[in-house]
């Protein structure tokens, strides 16, 4: 039996990498003050069809759709922005302070065609800030990714955009629709009928997006009321004063329909343009939360997608994953006598948070080394029929050999660790 598709098993130091990065982005985002949300991860297939976008790639070709025993329709839900307005509206969580300022981690699902950098079943890792409209809030969340991206060390371009207000999109649409109708014989038979449904979509359909006219088609900004263009420079000034470069970029209308005001995508800095090497997405919504009930609130968000952000980790990094992965201690069981003062010893130093492992079979001590070294154990704890009668044990380290009382055995092997860690 293989996994599905577009999936992936993640285990030993790629699982360790998995839990160090989400550890740091989580202290990140805590320290912007975000708190926690999860979600479940099957919604009710309206949360992202009425709000994503029944144009969008994600719900008209990419959801896991199924219906359960009482025919409800589901979905493997696809993002996480619309199942927390979802929850936000569903448990009145408006009522609280304003602005909410929420972080999820978990599973998505898109049926996409596999390949480098896209996946079936992919991790998000996303913050939203709920309740408010500001500049200076959509300039909140943009400091919070570059920070993420600094403290992993990855270097990165920011593309970014305002996709303004329903009114002035209506206009811009408008323009799409004559421009794009001269073009019919050269778009496909989806981007035809988007033509009239919602041309945006066209500008990030992954073959006729590329194509020079789709390219130099009419461009958003020349539609902007004054509003949206004070808006779009404040943030920009902003990001200016934080050092934080930019690349203005019309076209990046970004994949679902909620969008209004900035938008924002990360991309690895050496990466050519193509959509599946962008490691952040995001940008402001202001009508998802009344889709589903809640009172008229603005939010801003993005989400990482965490195994592109993963590939793409300086070497330091992924080492530390790998030192992470090893052990510190191997006790050495040697003979029936000893083994339950052999587990003994290993749960004692567990205890004293010491990663420790042990050959819970006895074997000849050449045996048990080996065991030992394989694990990657610097440090081994030789448990002998005739020491154990003294309580005591044989340490062995490098070139170092003690005999060690047992109830010494928890300072000596730490002050082992730190003499091992100063060396590294
Ligand atoms: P998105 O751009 O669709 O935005 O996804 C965000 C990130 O998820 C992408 O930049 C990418 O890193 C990752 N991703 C998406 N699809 C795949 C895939 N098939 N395989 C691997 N990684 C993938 C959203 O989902 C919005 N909810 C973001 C947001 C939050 N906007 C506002 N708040």
């Amino acid at each position: 039996m293989q996994k599905p598709k577009g999936t992936k098993d993640i285990y030993g130091s790629n699982a360790n990498l998995h839990n160090l990065t989400t550890n740091l982005l989580e202290e990140i985002v805590k320290l912007f003050n975000f708190s926690k949300i999860e979600t479940p991860i099957f919604e009710f297939k309206d949360v992202f069809s009425k709000t994503v976008g029944q144009t969008s790639e994600i719900v008209s070709k990419e959801m896991f759709e199924f219906t359960d025993k009482s025919q409800r329709n589901l979905v493997l839900r696809p993002e996480g922005t619309a199942s927390i307005m979802r929850a936000v509206a569903e448990n009145k969580m408006y009522a609280k302070s304003l602005p909410l300022k929420l972080y999820y981690l978990g599973p998505m699902f898109r049926y996409e065609n596999p390949q480098k950098g896209r996946q079936r079943q992919f991790t998000q890792f996303g913050v939203e800030i709920i309740g408010a409209k500001s500049p200076f809030l959509d300039a909140e969340v943009i400091l919070c990714a570059t920070t993420i991206l600094k403290s992993l060390g990855l270097k990165y371009k920011l593309k970014i955009n305002s996709l303004a207000d329903l009114k002035t999109r209506k206009e811009w649409f408008k323009a799409l629709t004559l421009y794009f109708s001269k073009f019919e014989n050269q778009l496909s038979k989806t981007s035809i009928k988007r033509i009239k449904e919602n041309p945006m979509r066209i500008l990030d359909d992954k073959v006729d997006g590329k194509k020079d006219f789709v390219l130099s088609s009419p461009k958003i900004n020349q539609f902007y009321s004054q509003d949206t263009k004070n808006y779009f420079q404040t943030l920009l000034s902003f990001l200016k004063v934080m050092d934080i470069k930019y690349e203005v970029d019309y076209n990046l209308v970004r994949g679902l329909d909620y969008y209004t005001d900035t938008t924002f995508e990360f991309l690895p800095v050496d990466s050519s343009t193509s959509s599946q090497s962008t490691f952040i997405g995001g940008g402001r919504y202001d009508n998802l939360l009344s889709q589903f009930g809640g009172p008229n609130l603005s939010g801003v968000g993005f989400a990482i997608g965490l195994e592109r952000l993963i590939s793409n980790l300086p070497p330091e990094i992924v080492s530390q994953s790998e030192n992470n992965e090893q052990l510190s201690v191997f006790v050495l069981n040697l003979d029936d006598q000893v083994t339950k003062a052999a587990l003994a010893i290993v749960y004692m130093l567990r205890q004293a948070n010491i990663k420790t492992d042990w050959n819970f079979q006895p074997t000849k001590i050449s045996k048990a080394f080996d065991k030992g070294a394989k694990l990657g154990a610097q440090i081994f704890i030789i448990v002998g029929p005739k020491d154990i009668v003294n309580n005591q044990v044989v340490v062995k380290f490098q070139s170092k050999q003690k005999l060690v009382k047992i109830d010494d055995l928890v300072q000596y092997t730490t002050s082992l660790m730190k003499e091992s860690d100063e060396k590294n």
